[in-house]
């Protein structure tokens, strides 16, 4: 992977869109996953325990599960499948990759790679095609035990009613409404930057986007006009190309639902500041690029506010205090990543234990994820589990217990004779 990441990036660029600086960190967030797994492996520790009874010795152990069906989406066509198959190989397991069906090319040459590295062909294979048809019949497939999936929550919800009823191992990584909370104290410069990469990096199109920007009075105002000033610069097109800030949406129907969500926007009375459109240069209107988008006087409730756009739109949101910062933060269905920017330690530590989700970046952007430590979120992002950092090798492993008696008698365990 380290020797190709040059190439990956290129075909990553040319596959899915985004720039080539993010598709080189794609390939990189695979190599750290890579390095954290081999290390990992050495620590797929069990317990040894005493027993309650003499001469017992007690131990646990993890085994393997089985085949493991991986369906993956498109943003992160390196990094989320290297997120599942490594440590799901690494606990020895045989897996079944399902790339979306937009990003088949890259998902090819990782599994190439893997091949060439010496794994046994045998444990991973490849599958390509729709959800609606090969997804479906890997989450169907009684042979296929454990199923990890990472995609919308209207998908994961049929994944998980299918895997409930077969009584599969699931993890499900799903959407997001992420905000981040800008209060009056903040380093504005940096904010600014953060929600610049927040909301435009991948084009929006990350589960932990920062889709809601929601600021404290006092800095409304200020902060609305250079973000609107900073966002109207960012250059849109070809990833692979010098100075491109975004790159275009995955497809058609991507930019539809964006265009739906606009209207509704302005239906719903928040006020378009920048943006909204398709782009219509001689040079971008051929391909799926949407222009980064702001609308401000968003209220919470609004569906803008609530739903997950996945795309370049930002809601902004303006409250009094940080009580009511919060309360916006937990008032959606998801709870993947938030973001608060304050030189207030109180107010960052209350951020840290009261706002309702699975990671909380203080002074930080609501993307960027390291490698060993886990991420997923509550609430309807996920359904409880995370990947990376050490609690997915618990989902990809069985814990099994043995004892052995050599007292040479017959000691029973449960038995009170008093
Ligand atoms: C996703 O968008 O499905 O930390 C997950 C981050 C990314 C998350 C990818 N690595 O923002």
């Amino acid at each position: 992977m380290t020797q190709r990441k040059e190439e990956i990036a290129n075909l990553m660029t040319r596959e899915m869109g985004k720039p080539l600086a993010e598709t080189r960190g794609d390939v990189q967030e695979g190599i750290d996953t890579a390095y954290y797994a081999a290390s990992e492996g050495r620590r797929l520790f069990g317990h040894t325990v005493p027993s309650e009874l003499r001469n017992k010795w007690a131990m646990s152990w993890r085994r393997p599960i089985g085949v493991c069906g991986l369906i993956t989406p498109f943003n992160f066509p390196m990094a989320i499948p290297t997120w599942k198959m490594f440590p799901a190989l690494t606990c020895g397991n045989a897996v079944i990759l399902k790339p979306a069906e937009d990003v088949p090319h890259t998902a090819t040459v990782l599994v190439e790679i893997l091949l060439e590295a010496g794994l046994p062909p045998d444990v991973i294979q490849l599958v390509h095609g729709a959800g609606e048809t090969v997804g479906k019949a890997i989450v169907e497939h009684p042979g296929i035990p454990l199923i990890s999936f990472t995609g919308s929550t209207e998908t994961g919800r049929s994944v998980g009613e299918t895997c409930g009823r077969m009584h599969k191992r699931l993890s499900l990584e799903m959407g997001g409404k992420n905000a981040m909370l800008v209060m009056n104290d903040a380093n504005l410069d940096l904010a600014l930057d953060g929600v610049l990469w927040g909301a435009f990096g991948t084009t929006g199109q990350r589960c932990t986007a920062t889709s809601r920007l929601v600021l404290q009075s006092k800095v409304h105002d200020a902060f609305l006009n250079r973000l609107t000033e900073r966002v109207n610069t960012l250059r849109l097109g070809d990833g692979r190309a010098k100075g491109t800030d975004v790159g275009p949406m995955i497809n058609a129907a991507a930019v539809t639902k964006a265009e739906q969500y606009v209207e509704i926007g302005q239906q719903e009375g928040a006020r378009l500041v920048t943006g909204g459109r398709k782009a219509e240069s001689r040079e971008l209107k051929a391909g799926h690029f949407f222009e980064p988008t702001i609308f401000s006087g968003v209220k919470a409730g609004m569906r803008i506010e609530q739903e997950e756009i996945f795309g370049p739109v930002l809601s902004v949101v303006c409250v009094e205090t940080v009580d009511e910062a919060f309360a916006v933060n937990n008032g959606v269905k998801y709870g993947l990543s938030s973001s608060v920017y304050t030189q207030d330690v109180n107010v960052a530590f209350r951020a840290l234990n009261e706002l309702d989700n699975g990671i909380t970046y203080i002074n930080a952007p609501t993307i960027g994820a390291e490698a060993h430590l886990s991420f997923g979120g509550v609430k309807q992002t996920g359904n409880g589990h995370r990947e990376g950092g050490w609690e997915v090798y618990d989902f990809y492993s069985e814990t099994k217990v043995g004892y052995v008696d050599f007292s040479g008698t017959l000691q029973r365990a449960q038995i009170d004779n008093y």
